[in-house]
């Protein structure tokens, strides 16, 4: 079953024509692959997805995802920011999956520098100084009020922590030796855009780690996921990278616990995804311009509406992790839920 249970992080394997077939993130099955768990894996093995089988279309844009767009991020980060840590974090983002999420960014030396983009209250920078000198580490973040709270961690009083965007990264090319970015690809407009700055931005051999949200299957999931923001699918994320220009792209699944492996109700932080940048300088990706234009004025009206459907949409994600919880309680263990 694809909802083979995990511990912090599945080990996965994708092959053609053996196991079982798998269901991919569209509910639909793997024509030609499938997933193979190993069970109990002490360390997670990190995994490449080769995507031979057809490669979904992108949702299309006049599709709502309510919070998907930067300014509409900003305000909802605005009062997120107040509870993210004690709210959000333990429902979706735990310690242990984290430190599962970071191990494939192969962060083995502590003078490399490091760029956590989107890195808000500074959770995941908090995985990233156990192995890197804070020094070392840039915080990037649009929004003060999340980048206010990090500014108050101990551990991140040596970090720079500054304001920017993910998509037009204040790093000259080839600056940094490994770009980490946890749980913010899914407000970015357009994503390919954030993954080809990922790219410019690192040294030759610089590692990229992009941990995101996966898609849902199960149908008020998907509906409530469509609504809110933008919930990837494993092969899309594999192709921005390959887009982009990044060798040696792997994807390893990462879920609570308490999931027991369950994605059908999709997660926010679904998956760890990696690339290796092969050549120095910019990416040989090609992009016209930028998708959202922050400084163009909105109708408040507009943007009120769209900001209340998109947080309503969060709601729901609160209760998902809640739900499961309440399912691995009471359902004996070893059964699936
Ligand atoms: C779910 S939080 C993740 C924070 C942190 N990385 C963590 O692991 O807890 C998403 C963060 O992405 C930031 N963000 C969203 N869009 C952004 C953009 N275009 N540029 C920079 N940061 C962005 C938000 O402000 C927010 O702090």
């Amino acid at each position: 079953m694809a909802s083979a249970m995990l511990n912090g992080a599945e080990c996965l394997k994708l092959t053609r024509g053996l196991g079982f077939s798998g269901s991919n993130l569209h509910g639909r099955n793997f024509p030609k692959f499938g997933l193979v768990s190993s069970f109990g894996c002490s360390k997670a093995a990190t995994v490449s997805m080769t995507p031979k089988c057809s490669l979904s279309a992108s949702r299309p844009a006049s599709q709502p995802r309510f919070i998907q767009h930067k300014k509409e991020a900003f305000w909802f980060y605005r009062f997120l920011s107040i509870v993210y840590d004690h709210i959000i974090n333990p429902g979706h983002w735990t310690e242990d999956m984290r430190d599962e999420a970071l191990e494939p960014a192969d962060l083995n030396n502590r003078n490399m520098i490091v760029v956590d983009v989107g890195g808000g209250t500074g959770f995941t920078t908090l995985g990233i100084v156990k192995h890197v000198d804070a020094k070392n580490v840039t915080i990037l973040d649009q929004s003060p009020h999340q980048l206010a709270k990090a500014k108050k961690k101990e551990a991140l009083k040596d970090c720079k922590i500054i304001e920017g965007d993910a998509e037009d990264l204040p790093f000259r090319t080839d600056y940094a030796d490994r770009y980490v970015s946890a749980g913010s690809i899914e407000y970015w407009p357009d994503p390919q855009r954030g993954i080809k700055e990922a790219y410019r931005v690192l040294k030759l051999g610089g590692k990229a780690c992009i941990i995101g949200p996966v898609y849902p299957t199960f149908w008020l999931s998907r509906f409530f996921a469509d609504v809110w923001m933008l919930f990837p699918k494993e092969e899309e994320y594999i192709q921005w990278f390959k887009n982009a220009g990044f060798k040696d792209v792997q994807l390893k699944r990462i879920g609570p616990k308490w999931y027991r492996g369950v994605r059908r109700h999709g997660l926010i932080m679904g998956c760890s995804v990696t690339g290796v940048k092969p050549y120095s300088g910019d990416s040989p990706l090609q992009l016209g311009p930028k998708e959202e234009d922050v400084s163009k004025p909105i109708n408040p009206l507009v943007f009120l509406y769209r900001f209340i459907l998109g947080a309503m949409a969060a709601t729901y994600y609160v209760l998902v992790p809640i739900y499961m919880w309440i399912k691995d309680q009471i359902v004996p263990k070893g059964q699936p839920i």
